[in-house]
């Protein structure tokens, strides 16, 4: 069937929202008058007009008399965020793999706007040096392809990773690091060497389902606790679950939870390890997203806070260099030999051209420069993004104020399922991630993760038809 193209005026108006959103027109602008635009565009003085009067009707512009059309000053009043978390007090088997299945095969598909992921964005990646350094490699000697690069893992790797920690507080030696094949495997390395099956496990609630799922491979079970938007896990309410359960290990996202976005103020962290230590519980500390803060200062990981070696650091190259050369990393604290081992016993060791590859871009490539480019971005468009929600939504919507990364959280009015939207939105051929995968315990059913890291007309467009979708399934 051919594609229904939308009116003149809608694409017009389009067009001109998304020079709104990308700041070309600031609030309070004057936007062209009528017709200079309609000499432009070679369009009739009625399009124009319908363009404008749609995008006063979105609330994007106004009239003013005798004097034209301009960009509404923000009295855009934000959208609340939603409250602290409030899970099931008791530990639950964890069951989300089909669901997030479906979800997943549905990532690959490019003729969808994929709001669903958490994959970075792929301009924002230095892909291009990093295949420059791959060939390079690999014409030096071609024999590295042909080797098992045993754990620990690349020293070369190790020492940039434990260097560019010693900025942050965090004392590491490449001895304290393990390289692994991602931050999942890091994690899935770190359970392993805590925990056996059957054993509780406390988790920031909301958490990344990745997390969830590698509870579930491993039969623990999770035992959910209140996580706050901003301020990341409660540590009053992990007090009083550590006075009431054999818990036998925590898993917090410390920097830019995903979904939340929350950041584990400093201050908690220390006060997070002592708790945890003063009962000899290991921490697994996720920081995959910690070089995308927002802010002047990069937050500290609680891994510096770490006195015991009960710490087991988690983190990667996905969210910044790239996903698929899938080198992380775990500074597994007194669990070092078992992860090494363990490590060794999944997959003998990562591929040593793309750890190679990488230590070279660290110490080559501007890396650092390359994240000061990134932060703006993402903060850009996380913020385009969120007023964008803030636009289309219906009011009762809330919203989290993320500090670093790139996804949103955006809880729903009650009615929404937001598995039926996702369904809706998948026939619209827009993809977003139901809040359902977000729990062991089915806890999200309104609320939804979007990817924020990319910002085009199209996603503006998407974001209007959600809206519409939420919209019409809210008056239901
Ligand atoms: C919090 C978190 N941890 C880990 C991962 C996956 O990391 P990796 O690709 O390094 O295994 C993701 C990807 O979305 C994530 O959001």
């Amino acid at each position: 069937m051919p594609a229904v193209r939308e009116p003149l005026y809608e694409q017009l108006a389009d067009e001109i929202a998304h020079l709104i959103a990308s700041g070309t027109f600031r609030p309070g602008d004057r936007l062209p008058s009528v017709r200079k635009l309609s000499q432009q565009k070679r369009l009739s003085i009625s399009t124009i007009l319908q363009a404008y009067l749609q995008l006063e009707n979105r609330g994007l512009i106004e009239a003013r008399p005798q004097s034209g059309y301009y960009v509404r000053r923000a009295s855009e009043a934000e959208l609340p965020e939603p409250a602290i978390s409030s899970p099931r007090p008791d530990p639950s088997q964890v069951s989300i793999q089909e669901l997030t299945m479906m979800v997943l095969r549905d990532i690959k598909n490019p003729n969808l706007v994929q709001l669903g992921t958490a994959l970075p964005n792929p301009d924002l990646l230095p892909s291009a040096k990093l295949s420059r350094i791959v060939a390079a490699l690999a014409r030096e000697d071609e024999r590295l392809a042909n080797t098992y690069d045993l754990p620990p893992g690349l020293e070369s790797l190790r020492i940039q990773i434990a260097q560019r920690h010693v900025e942050t507080g965090c004392n590491l030696t490449p001895a304290d690091i393990v390289i692994t094949s991602g931050c999942m495997e890091a994690v899935d390395l770190s359970l392993r060497a805590t925990c056996q099956p059957g054993d509780i496990v406390a988790i920031e609630s909301p958490i990344y389902f990745g997390m969830l799922q590698t509870l579930q491979a491993q039969g623990l079970k999770a035992l959910e606790i209140p996580t706050h938007p901003r301020d990341g896990i409660s540590l009053d309410a992990l007090r009083f679950a550590i006075a009431h359960n054999p818990i036998r290990a925590c898993v917090v996202i410390s920097n830019f939870n995903n979904p939340l976005g929350s950041c584990i103020p400093d201050e908690n962290k220390r006060q997070l390890v002592e708790m945890l230590a003063h009962h000899e519980i290991p921490l697994i500390e996720n920081a995959v997203s910690t070089e995308l803060y927002f802010s002047e200062q990069r937050p500290a990981v609680c891994k510096s806070f770490d006195r015991k070696g009960l710490v087991l650091l988690c983190s990667s190259f996905s969210k910044d260099i790239s996903p698929g050369y899938r080198v992380g990393w775990v500074a597994p604290g007194r669990f070092r030999a078992e992860v090494e081992w363990l490590k060794y016993t999944a997959n003998i060791g990562s591929a040593p051209l793309v750890q190679m590859a990488i230590a070279r871009y660290l110490e080559t490539g501007g890396y650092d420069h390359h994240l000061r480019r990134i932060r703006r971005e993402y903060a850009r468009n996380v913020s385009l993004m969120s007023q964008a929600v803030t636009r289309y939504f219906p009011p009762e919507t809330r919203v989290t104020r993320p500090s670093g990364g790139f996804v949103l959280w955006v809880q729903l009015p009650e009615k929404v399922d937001s598995l039926e939207l996702y369904k809706r939105a998948l026939r619209a051929r827009i993809t977003l991630t139901p809040g359902y995968l977000f729990s062991a315990s089915q806890q999200f059913r309104n609320f939804i993760r979007l990817n924020a890291a990319a910002w085009s007309l199209d996603i503006e467009r998407a974001l209007r038809t959600l809206g519409l979708l939420v919209g019409e399934m809210a008056r239901k």
